[in-house]
């Protein structure tokens, strides 16, 4: 298939580059490097440093003999976006183009603006490319399952089956995100269900918990071909986060109780399910909605496994709780179904300390790379932060 990945230059929008292009289909990835510059804005650099786009599809050539196609340019940028999907003509989009980060988002009035613009933006251009020059596309759109927020019920695969007054209708989970950041990816499945109710669509949107690690593969053996790995306060994700500050000598930093419990995957299994969804489309007027998570853990869980598997390698680990800088609950009832994806074939791969070491093994490597003044700035959430 010929599959355009926007956001091809993130964390998670390289590897699902080339682990499609490895598979056979034609890729092409589109980015303005955003993330890259907002990091640079805010002094949070990455563990190591990565080559730009067309260097990185360079190298995969070099590596696998197969060719990806780089666009560079901004998907808020109407001229742009038409040219890129009047030339690709893709038959499927992954839509991984966003600014991505909660604390970033509750920033300031600035970065909360900048959130919302690019974000809906973004996905009303990709839904406006897709009706103008490629209508029968499948868009997989990435979503989160802080959409759902912490309910206090069990949460739904996307849908809730509502009986009220004796009458029955299925309507869109009931969603209450816990950042800007995460009501802005509410707001873009809100925009992708009344597209796809008006111009019969064809549409996945992933409800992806946090990802960890950084090697698939694709890329063993390649540090040149690495996804970049952020590890400060605003873009790293938790796992990732706690295992720099345990080689760091830095106590891991759980927020309040640490009993937040959320739905996790390796980066192989965010791999697996594109390439699942994507081979397997949603129906022409469908929004298919997937839980996109293996394993649930709660922050102290999360911590208590870094610390032993620190621990093995003779480092030093501390866990400190501190004030949280969040309104979130830190302890509360989380059971959320996810079986749409392991239907499709999904075969998960768990959090063992075989996989933790082999993170770790990476940190090691960098170690003189880590700066602690990022690692921890305390954004808060409430009126005053
Ligand atoms: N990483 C996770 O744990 C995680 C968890 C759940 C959901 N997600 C979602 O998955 C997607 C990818 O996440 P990631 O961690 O790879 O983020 P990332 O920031 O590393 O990647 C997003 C990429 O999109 C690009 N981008 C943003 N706005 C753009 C625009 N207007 N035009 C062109 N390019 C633009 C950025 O430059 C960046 O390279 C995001 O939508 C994120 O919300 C990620």
């Amino acid at each position: 298939m010929k599959i355009l990945i926007l956001g091809g230059d993130g964390y998670l929008g390289w590897p699902t580059a080339m682990n499609l292009s490895a598979h056979g289909h034609e890729v092409a990835v589109l980015d303005n490097y955003l993330r890259r510059k907002l990091a640079t804005e805010e002094e949070s650099g990455p563990l190591y440093d990565l080559p730009e786009l067309a260097e990185r599809c360079r190298l995969w050539q070099a590596h696998s003999g197969k060719e990806i196609t780089s666009y560079i340019g901004d998907l808020c940028d109407w001229d742009f976006v038409a040219g890129v999907f009047q030339t690709f003509t893709p038959e499927a989009v992954v839509h991984y183009a966003e600014q991505p980060s909660a604390p970033y988002s509750m920033l300031r009035r600035s970065a909360a603006t900048l959130t919302i613009n690019n974000n809906l933006l973004a996905t009303a251009n990709t839904i406006f490319a897709v009706r103008a020059f490629c209508p029968d596309a499948h868009i997989v759109k990435l979503g989160t399952m802080g959409e759902y927020g912490t309910p206090n019920i069990d949460i739904e695969e996307g849908w809730l089956d509502v009986e009220h007054k004796g009458r029955k209708h299925k309507f869109l989970y009931p969603r209450q995100a816990g950042s800007l950041y995460h009501t802005t990816k509410v707001m873009d499945t809100d925009l992708l269900w009344f597209y796809v109710r008006m111009w019969d669509l064809r549409v996945t949107d992933l409800m992806q918990g946090p990802v960890y690690g950084m090697m698939t593969d694709e890329n063993e053996g390649q540090p040149d071909l690495y996804p970049h790995f952020a590890y400060d306060e605003i873009f790293g994700t938790v796992l990732n986060r706690f295992v720099v500050q345990a080689v760091a000598n830095y106590p891991l930093t759980v927020y309040g109780k640490g009993g937040q419990t959320r739905g996790y995957l390796n980066i192989k299994d965010t791999l697996n399910c594109i390439r699942l969804s994507v081979e397997t489309p949603a129906d022409a007027g469908e929004l298919r909605i997937f839980n996109q998570f293996v394993e649930t853990f709660s922050v102290n869980d999360l911590a208590g496994r870094v610390k032993s598997a620190g621990e093995q390698l003779g480092l030093d680990v501390e866990i400190k709780s501190i004030d949280n800088p969040r309104k979130e609950m830190e302890e509360h009832y989380y059971n959320p179904a996810h079986t749409g994806l392991l239907d499709l074939g999904l075969e998960p791969h768990f959090l063992t300390e075989e996989v933790l070491q082999g993170i770790f093994a990476v940190v090691l490597q960098h170690k003189d790379r880590i700066s602690d003044d990022c690692i921890f700035r305390g954004v808060k959430w409430s009126r005053t932060g």
